[in-house]
């Protein structure tokens, strides 16, 4: 760990503060978030800042800057966070709390069309008031167009110290990290002239979610998953990440983005390493996130007619979710009429490895299926067919263990029971475990994790730039072999369904039914 870090670099830091072992972050940080008055700011970053303030995980000093074009007072920026946390934040607002978080919120004018030397200014006199040394967290929640130029002008203003130097500066971005393979190497080159890996912290808010750190806790800090973990016992894998939501307001971003990159190049891909990954020898952020890329670069690469083989997009049409009528997406407010764009994706996958040769991995997402349900099952092989198995008429079922990532965050393992009574039936029982009802207390929200972290320098829960750009090239011939038939039709499927039939087809070829969460 370099020593310019702005808190003690301990990867456990966080696990020490929730169990209070630790004191709080202590070293003053200033966050300064471009896109300071957008829909993130809004609905995830202050309100997650704010939770951390409440939880007293905030470092004692600091200050949080949002940045835009729009002109406003320091108070209406303290307005604008009181709204986000009114309507987003997970707990209320307090009356004793919310004094001392919003006397940290500042706001500064600025675009990155012109020169940023005025926000350099306001900064170094909020820093000053508030007796910060200078070390700054700079957040882009901006449109991704605006990465490269954010970095640029910052680089400009002489605002980054790259190296080891203080003050220290690090950046957060956010996917998408570009549009392709290639964009993403032109941002992640843009970031790399300005700033050094380690002060880079991409984000997948995917793993920040609990549920998500506790894969590898279910994995590894249990002997009884991992030496089942393989091709030996393991029939199949499916990862499922539905969405009962449409596009909403986000056509402008959806029409050129899509199912799989939206969702596959980053979280579901993301998902898949957790499960699929080696025990890393240690928990230090790069052991981690080697294992995480050698799951990445052992994908087997699909081609040409493996593509159409191997993969099923579709679209919604107009449906019911939830008993409520929705339109279709080509209906929805911003998207083309004759729109190409895929809201589902479904994947058959292999990683070609010793632990998982042969075994394959089914992933699939979309919006507007029938409810918001994520969950990662791990299907064992069935018992051999003698004894409780023997009759094939009745097979016993096999072996399930369900991660349920949301919203009834949990695991459950399915097994065979005697059914009590003096003949022998059996019968698939159900071992199940849910975060509500064991912890009581509502989970961090990924942000708060997210954040905190990046204010204590870890980067364990965040992506390394060959990690982006693996992901991207495994996904790349998938869009081109989609993007090179303009006229291949696109399954359609009704809003409320679990995609067109084509992606049941392309399990049961396999022998497999995908599994409800
Ligand atoms: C985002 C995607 O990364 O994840 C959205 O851009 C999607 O399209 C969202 O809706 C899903 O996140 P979550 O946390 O609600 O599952």
């Amino acid at each position: 760990m370099p020593e310019h870090v702005l808190t003690p670099p301990d990867p456990s830091l966080y696990d020490q503060l929730a169990a209070g072992t630790a004191p709080p972050i202590a070293e003053p940080v200033s966050v300064v978030i471009f896109g300071g008055a957008g829909d993130l700011a809004h609905r995830k970053l202050l309100p997650a800042l704010y939770n951390l303030h409440l939880d007293g995980l905030l470092p004692p000093r600091v200050a949080i800057t949002g940045v835009g074009r729009k002109s406003m007072t320091d108070d209406d920026y303290r307005e604008f966070a009181r709204t986000g946390i009114e309507s987003f934040s997970r707990r209320p607002i307090d009356s004793h709390a919310w004094p001392t978080f919003a006397a940290n919120l500042f706001w500064a004018s600025a675009s990155i069309d012109g020169s940023l030397a005025s926000l350099g200014a306001r900064l170094d006199v909020v820093e000053h008031e508030r007796g910060l040394p200078g070390d700054r967290l700079y957040y882009l929640a901006v449109p991704p167009s605006l990465f490269v130029p954010t970095v640029q002008q910052l680089d400009r203003a002489r605002f980054i110290v790259k190296g080891t130097a203080r003050p220290a500066a690090r950046i957060v971005v956010e996917k998408p990290i570009g549009h392709d393979l290639e964009s993403a190497r032109t941002i992640n080159d843009a970031i790399a002239q300005v700033f050094d890996e380690h002060q880079v912290y991409r984000i997948d808010h995917y793993l920040g979610k609990e549920t998500v750190q506790n894969i590898l806790v279910l994995r590894f800090a249990n002997s009884i998953f991992e030496p089942l973990f393989n091709q030996k016992y393991i029939d199949h894998v499916q990862v499922t990440v539905a969405e009962a939501e449409g596009v909403g307001n986000r056509a402008g971003y959806y029409e050129s983005a899509g199912a799989l990159r939206d969702m596959v190049q980053n979280h579901l891909l993301q998902l898949l390493c957790l499960v699929a990954m080696e025990p890393p020898r240690s928990l230090d952020a790069d052991v981690i996130r080697d294992e995480k890329l050698e799951v990445l670069q052992s994908l087997r690469p699909l081609h040409g007619e493996d593509v159409d083989a191997s993969t099923v997009r579709g679209r919604y049409e107009a449906g019911f979710v939830m008993g409520q009528p929705v339109p279709g997406y080509r209906e929805e407010s911003g998207v083309d009429p004759a729109s190409r764009t895929e809201t589902f994706v479904a994947l058959r996958l292999w990683i070609d490895n010793w632990r998982w040769a042969g075994v394959p991995f089914f992933l699939r997402t979309g919006k507007r299926l029938p409810k918001r349900a994520s969950e990662i099952s791990v299907h064992l092989k069935e018992v051999p067919p003698i004894l409780f198995n023997r009759n094939p008429g009745t097979r016993l079922d096999p072996n399930i263990l369900s991660i349920r990532i949301q919203p009834d965050e949990g695991f459950a393992l399915g097994i065979s029971s005697k059914i009590p009574g003096p003949r022998v039936r059996v019968y698939p029982v159900q071992m199940d475990f849910h975060y509500g009802s064991t912890f009581g207390a509502s989970s961090p929200e990924a942000y708060e994790r997210l954040l905190l972290d990046v204010m204590a320098g870890d980067q364990t829960l965040f992506m390394r730039r060959d990690q982006v750009e693996a992901a991207w090239q495994w996904v790349m011939p998938i869009l081109d072999r989609w993007a090179s038939d303009s006229t291949a039709s696109i399954p359609t499927y009704a809003a409320g369904e679990w995609g067109p039939p084509e992606a049941d087809q392309l399990i049961r070829a396999m022998g497999r039914e995908w599994k409800a969460p």
